[in-house]
């Protein structure tokens, strides 16, 4: 497909929704319309483009929305799209709607599989990075991190006053997936005792750690924040653990659970969803295709897909550092 005959854009948020989907789909939205280019919403992600769920865009379809958490196209895990036969039917629709290039905004999941679509159908694809993890490689931030990452640490600072009231160790579950990003800066955000992520294996090593932390330090109470996958069960075996080693302690454990992926985006991720709807669909003017918007040093750049999910996104070693020193 020639840049120059783009016509029509497919829009579609998919995977984990995050806070900040709406201010995209807003900004991909009105810069195609204002550049001349007609919109296509895709409901429910690639389920939609397989079902065919699929509505012409004008400008008001976006109103007031800039500060609405969620998607209002809604988002889907869509395991036919993984197969040849639905990605056939997916193509089927994009050629009955006559959609001649898509921007799908997801995780990694999302580009993986639009990633495909795109080699198999020669269709240009441009991914905006939606996802609350910020597990994805070439981007300082993905759109819903910041909002995610003031939600989390807004339930620390209510569990903190609980805990200091009891004398209590608390074992807090963040999300993530892989990625230890929320944990690690929540913990910071919210003055924790210790964070358990996977990027800091031997993760027996970080319990015995976070066990010690907090009472060897003189504090009655603590908080550690759990990465949800760090552990097999999760915060649940860390207490197990640290009430059969400390039988004198008491724990007591919150699974935050998806009140991480709700509420209203914060200014930043407003800002960037923007930034970043406006610069994808300058990239398809611009001829480009299978690459992935991001933001280094407050500069949008384009990614190759592949790099954005295959490059390992590590966290810096600066903040584990922070909390391990400001935590004594
Ligand atoms: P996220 O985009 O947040 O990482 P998922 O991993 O659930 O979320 O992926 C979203 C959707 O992307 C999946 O439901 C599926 O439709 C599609 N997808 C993910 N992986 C693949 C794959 N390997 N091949 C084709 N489609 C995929
Ligand atoms: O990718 C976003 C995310 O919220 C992860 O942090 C979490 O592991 C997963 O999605 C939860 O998925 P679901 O909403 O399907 O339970």
């Amino acid at each position: 497909m020639d840049s120059n005959n783009i016509k029509t854009v497919g829009v579609l948020t998919s995977g984990g929704d995050s806070p900040g989907m709406n201010a995209a789909l807003r900004a991909v939205t009105r810069a195609a319309i204002y550049q001349g280019i007609r919109v296509k919403a895709i409901y429910r992600g690639y389920k939609g483009l397989i079902d065919g769920e699929v509505k012409e865009f004008t400008t008001q379809d976006v109103s007031g929305i800039i500060q609405r958490g969620g998607t209002i196209i809604k988002s889907a895990r869509c395991p036919e799209f993984k197969t040849p036969e639905g990605r056939q039917k997916a193509y089927e629709t994009l050629q009955r709607e006559e959609i001649d290039a898509l921007i799908v905004i997801g995780g990694d999941g999302t580009f993986t599989g639009g990633r495909l679509f795109s080699q198999e159908y020669d269709i240009p694809i441009i991914g905006l990075p939606g996802t609350i993890d910020n597990d994805l490689w070439g981007t300082d931030a993905t759109i819903g991190y910041d909002t995610s990452l003031s939600t989390i640490t807004e339930c620390i600072d209510k569990l903190r006053d609980t805990a200091t009231s009891h004398e209590r160790v608390f074992l807090v579950e963040v999300m993530g997936r892989d990625a230890g990003f929320l944990t690690l800066n929540a913990a910071i955000a919210g003055g924790c005792e210790a964070a358990i992520i996977p990027e800091r294996a031997p993760v027996p090593e970080q319990i015995e750690e976070a066990i010690g932390s907090g009472r060897r330090k003189s504090k009655n109470s603590s908080i550690v924040l759990v990465q949800e996958h760090a552990v097999e069960g999760g915060a649940k075996t860390v207490a197990e653990i640290i009430e059969k080693v400390h039988p004198e302690y008491s724990t007591r454990v919150t699974v935050l659970g998806h009140l991480q992926r709700g509420g209203s985006p914060s200014a930043y991720d407003r800002i960037l969803a923007s930034r970043m709807g406006v610069a994808a669909v300058q990239a398809l003017l611009d001829g480009q295709r299978n690459v992935m918007v991001g933001i280094q040093n407050d500069d949008i750049v384009l990614v190759p897909l592949t790099k954005a999910i295959h490059q390992k996104k590590d966290i810096k070693e600066d903040s584990w550092e922070a909390l391990q020193t400001l935590s004594i």
